[in-house]
């Protein structure tokens, strides 16, 4: 179980292993605030709360764009985080603005 939180919604749906928080944000019609997809401008920003090990390790642009206390916390870049493994993954947009 994938389970998205927005300011404005929170749904529940089956994950996918390959594709990205942002993708199933898309296809779930989930307002998901994101712009350039490639990791640059943090737009798309999650905390993980549950599952962090079902996601696929962080990517450059991720370690580039993120502080790495904010990677040991759990967040991560929507556009970026892979499903790894399916199980419960608990994922909240958080969107420095
Ligand atoms: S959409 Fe820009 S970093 Fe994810």
């Amino acid at each position: 179980m994938l389970e998205l939180k927005t300011r404005k919604t929170q749904i529940k749906l089956t994950p996918e292993t390959g594709l990205t928080i942002l993708d199933h944000a898309l296809k779930a019609n989930v307002d998901w605030g994101f712009s350039c997809t490639r990791g640059t401008c943090a737009r798309c920003r999650c905390y993980v709360a549950e599952g962090r090990e079902l996601l696929a390790e962080a990517s450059e642009a991720e370690e580039d764009r993120l502080e790495p206390e904010e990677l040991a916390q759990g967040y991560r870049l929507a556009c970026q985080c892979v499903v790894k493994e399916v199980g419960t993954i608990s994922v909240t947009h958080k969107p420095y603005f």
